[in-house]
């Protein structure tokens, strides 16, 4: 036995579950209100699937279809019923579950449930692909340790928290206002993935302004005590100063004022740019007055200017006001007409994904929903130029309501309603699976 790792009743038949094949093959929709066209999975169409996700997967990995990107909101298994049922149904057929609380029986479930669809789902990511899971505090600390087990720990590449609903939800003890969103890579050292985007940039940041245009003031010296004579020689070496236009040179001028590098303590620091840089990018320095701890001194400050190919790296909290909220994604779908549905995303948390992602990645959500993955890639495409495909997954339960009579109907709709928006965007098919 495993002396390291997670375990549960059902483990192991979960995993037979991931290995056989599917019972089923796919046959494109002849009901499909969405533009449809004849023939295999292709290279130039956005794909619906309706049906059970476990099968559809097993099915795509029998194919030649691999994915690069893979988004999914799965149930959280919080044991309230939405739409679709939150949480995993035990398999009955498993040994004995008779000592198990119902808590612990519901874990075991959801578990197996999740274990079997990301074991395929990772045969069918490619090593340059990285997945993505959207999940809250009920089975975060099961998610995370299944994930590394199939993903490997050292493919983990962020734990992300995004803060979906601002006002914070009054029903419990604290205002739980944040999720999570956990990030791995198929392998880390093949995966291609930005982790610096423009729009995280804040032109706030850079309040001072000249002909060359914003900017914001950075100090050439290195603040960091490790970095000092001893350790970095070549980058301790005095600069000269213009006393009254400011101007900074790498090579002694009369009447210029030597400035070295010093930490607030007096001690010799050293600066960030070698003497080469400064030579070159002098026009962008500038000798200012600052008081110390020690009184007034020289010293060099950079001015960093703003452009439009500047990124950042984004940060691990993800807020509402940069991704969207849960108000603005129930407001999404309200505006299609399809208010039913409960649970979206908004489609700004998929936007900032598609955009750390490459353009032309195949992106897969096997648990769809109302199909916010579908609508932000046809809108990132149509605003970048991008070449995105997306295959989602939804299941076709039956639901209570007048206009539609199966949840996947809601997907389908969300689906043909943005793409009639878009005509340039690429042709939806729509699938079923019908068995052998
Ligand atoms: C939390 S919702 C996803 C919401 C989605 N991110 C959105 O923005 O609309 C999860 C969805 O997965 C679907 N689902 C659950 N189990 C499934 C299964 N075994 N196969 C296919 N779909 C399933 C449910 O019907 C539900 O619509």
């Amino acid at each position: 036995m495993k002396r390291f790792g997670l375990q549960w009743i059902g483990k192991s038949s979960s995993t037979k579950l991931a290995e056989r094949s599917p019972q089923s093959s796919l046959q494109l929709s002849a009901s499909s209100r969405v533009q449809d066209t004849k023939g295999e999975l292709a290279d130039n169409t956005h794909e619906l699937i309706i049906g059970e996700n476990l099968e559809a997967l097993k099915v795509l990995r029998e194919s030649e279809v691999r994915v690069d990107v893979i988004y999914i909101d799965p149930p959280y298994n919080t044991g309230k019923d939405f739409l679709y049922s939150d949480h995993a149904q035990p398999d009955l057929s498993e040994a004995d579950y008779s000592d198990l609380t119902s808590k612990e029986r519901s874990h075991c479930a959801w578990l197996s449930m999740m274990r079997s669809r990301l074991l395929v789902s990772h045969d069918l990511l490619e090593d340059r692909g990285s997945v993505w899971v959207s999940i809250d505090d009920h089975e975060l600390a099961h998610l995370l340790l299944l994930m590394n087990e199939i993903f490997g720990e050292e493919n983990h590449i962020a734990t992300l928290i995004t803060s979906l609903n601002p006002k914070g939800r009054q029903l419990g003890r604290f205002a739980v206002n944040h999720e999570y969103l956990l990030v791995f890579a198929k392998s880390l050292p093949h995966c291609d993935m930005k982790y610096a985007t423009q729009e995280a940039v804040n032109p706030k940041d850079f309040r001072h302004q000249d002909d060359q245009g914003r900017f914001r003031y950075l100090p050439l010296r290195n603040s960091n005590k490790r970095f000092n004579p001893s350790t970095r020689p070549t980058l301790y070496y005095p600069l000269y100063v213009h006393p009254d236009t400011r101007e900074v040179s790498a090579d002694p001028q009369p009447e210029w004022i030597e400035v070295s590098p010093v930490f607030g303590s007096g001690e010799p620091a050293v600066w960030r740019w070698s003497k080469q840089k400064v030579s070159a990018l002098g026009h962008t320095l500038e000798g200012s007055v600052i008081n110390g701890r020690l009184g007034a001194r020289w010293d060099v400050r950079q001015k960093d200017y703003n452009s439009e190919e500047r990124t950042k790296k984004l940060k691990t909290v993800w807020r509402s006001d940069e991704v969207g909220s849960t108000d603005e994604a129930a407001r999404e779908v309200k505006e299609l007409g399809l208010a039913l549905f409960e649970t979206p995303k908004p489609t700004r948390l998929l936007k900032r994904i598609l955009a750390l992602t490459p353009p032309n990645a195949v992106v897969l959500d096997f648990f769809a929903g109302s199909g916010t993955t579908g609508e932000a890639i046809i809108n990132q495409n149509l605003s970048d130029g991008g070449e995105r495909r997306f295959i989602l997954i939804q299941s076709s339960n039956p639901i209570d309501d007048e206009r539609f009579a199966h949840i996947s109907d809601i997907t389908r709709e969300r689906l043909a309603l943005v793409s009639q928006r878009s005509p340039k965007a690429a042709p939806i098919r729509i699938w079923t699976l019908s068995p052998h």
